[in-house]
């Protein structure tokens, strides 16, 4: 454990077992969230994001009324200034494995945009053609973020539906089949770093766009 202490990870842990999300603020250090921050203003400034898809490789579909990000797929042997994000998703994989038993073999992750009047409707995070994404991990990356911004990670558990707001640091992690869930209208740029853990690698994430 280098991030965290165990027993932080059995307590986050545990809420995610019971009640199939949690919500862990801080959980990017001041220094760790610039220089994901900073990669990421570079990869806009560079136009390297691109509209995101819906579906897997094989049936990807591009539709803006279900939702309106822009993504920037990540390669940790490319992105290498991102190598400290990616050993805290190493982290997260050990850990996940560790205590939920879970066989998590890899990861896919983006850093993600939403341009102000964009939303992502209700779904969950699995494709009809591949549903090996067990674990989705939303850490976010929007300082400053008010409350009229818009952006809420909207989590629909029981009958309950659960706004949360996407402030800088904060990490949301939910079980990806169980959980639907949406992004209510952003009035802001909207950023994150989006993942999800894998029962298998893809190898093919990083094609989707
Ligand atoms: C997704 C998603 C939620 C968020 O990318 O599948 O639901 O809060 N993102 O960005
Ligand atoms: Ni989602």
């Amino acid at each position: 454990m280098n991030f965290f202490p165990e027993e932080k990870w059995i307590d986050w842990v545990d809420q995610l077992s019971e009640n199939d999300y949690v919500v862990i603020d801080n959980f990017l250090s001041p220094e760790l969230y610039q220089v994901v921050r900073k990669f990421l203003l570079q990869r806009l400034e560079e136009d390297e994001f691109k509209r995101a898809g819906l579906g897997s490789v094989f049936n990807n579909q591009l539709d803006t009324s279900i939702r309106g990000d822009f993504t920037y797929w990540l390669d940790k042997d490319r992105d290498i200034t991102l190598s400290p994000a990616f050993e805290l998703i190493e982290e997260i994989k050990f850990t996940l494995n560790r205590f939920c038993f879970l066989s998590l073999s890899g990861y896919e992750f983006h850093l993600a945009h939403y341009p102000a009047g964009t939303f992502y409707k209700r779904h969950v995070d699995q494709f009809q053609d591949r549903s090996n994404r067990m674990i989705s991990v939303i850490i976010y990356l929007n300082e400053g973020w008010k409350h009229g911004d818009g952006g809420e990670l909207k989590i629909y558990k029981d009958e309950e539906e659960l706004l949360i707001d996407p402030i800088a640091g904060r990490c949301v992690m939910f079980k990806s089949a169980d959980v639907p869930h949406e992004v209510m209208k952003t009035n802001v740029g909207r950023y994150s770093l989006t993942g999800w853990m894998l029962y298998q690698p893809s190898g093919v994430g990083y094609l989707l766009g």
